[in-house]
C-alpha cells in the first residue's frame, strides 16, 4: 500500500473484531515510532502496549460513556509525554506535536496492515495513569485502540456513530482552513 492509499483508507472505525497481537506486531509499531521526526531529534514520546486481558479490563473502567465500543479492543496503545521532553521555543511547546506525528505514523502503519488504529481522548486521565503506573508529571495524550474492522455494526454505538461506520464524517471546506500567501487570501476550491 502506498502512502496516499493508507491515508485514504484510514478510518476511526468503532466496530471491532479481535486480532491476534504478537511481539512482531508490537516491535513493528515500536520501530515506526522510533524513526518518526521530532524537534532537535528529542524523541519526546513514551508508549505502553497493553495486551493483558486484566489490564485492558482495568482501562475499560476509565472510558467516557460514549466509548463503550472500546471494550472490543485487542490492544490499547497508551501515548504519553511531558513538555520538558521536547523543544520549548518561546511559547511553542513541541511535545504534543511530535508525539502526535509519531502516533499518526503508527496509525498509518496499522492501516497498511489491515488493522483499525483509533485514537481516543475520552478517558479519565488520572485514573488511567494510575492503572498504567505513569508518573504524575506526564500527560497521557491518547489511547490508540487496536482491532480489526467488523462488518457487523457494534450495537453500543449511537446513531451518529453508526452512520460514521458507513461513511467518513463530513469535513470543513478547503476555503475554511486553507490560505495562500497570507491569512487574508482564502484558497479557492
Ligand atoms: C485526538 C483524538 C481524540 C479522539 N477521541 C475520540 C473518542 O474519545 N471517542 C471516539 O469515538 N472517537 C474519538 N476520536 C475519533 C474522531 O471522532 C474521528 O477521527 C473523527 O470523527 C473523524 O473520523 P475519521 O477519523 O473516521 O475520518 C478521536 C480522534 C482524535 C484524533
Amino acid at each position: 500500500m502506498n502512502v496516499i492509499e493508507a491515508i485514504k483508507k484510514r478510518r476511526a472505525y468503532r466496530s471491532l473484531d479481535p486480532i491476534e497481537v504478537n511481539d512482531e506486531l508490537i516491535r513493528d509499531f515500536a520501530e515506526i515510532v522510533k524513526i518518526s521526526p521530532s524537534c532537535a531529534n528529542k524523541q519526546p514520546w513514551n508508549i505502553i502496549f497493553i495486551t493483558e486481558k486484566e489490564q485492558l479490563n482495568r482501562l475499560f473502567t476509565v472510558l467516557s460513556t460514549g466509548n463503550k465500543w472500546v471494550k472490543k479492543a485487542s490492544m490499547i496503545i497508551a501515548v504519553f509525554s511531558k513538555p520538558e521532553n521536547d523543544c520549548i521555543i518561546g511559547e511553542r511547546y513541541y511535545y504534543l506535536f511530535d508525539t502526535g506525528m509519531a502516533t499518526a505514523m503508527l496509525i498509518l502503519r496499522a492501516t497498511e496492515l489491515g488493522l483499525v488504529a483509533h485514537p481516543i481522548a475520552g478517558f479519565k486521565e488520572g485514573k488511567a495513569k494510575e492503572i498504567l503506573e505513569i508518573p504524575d508529571e506526564m500527560r497521557l495524550i491518547t489511547l490508540v485502540i487496536i482491532g480489526k474492522h467488523s462488518k457487523e455494526i457494534n450495537p453500543v454505538l449511537s446513531d451518529a456513530m453508526k452512520l460514521g461506520e458507513k461513511q467518513r464524517p463530513p469535513r470543513k471546506k478547503l476555503e475554511d482552513f486553507i490560505y495562500v500567501n497570507n491569512f487574508n487570501t482564502k484558497f479557492n476550491e
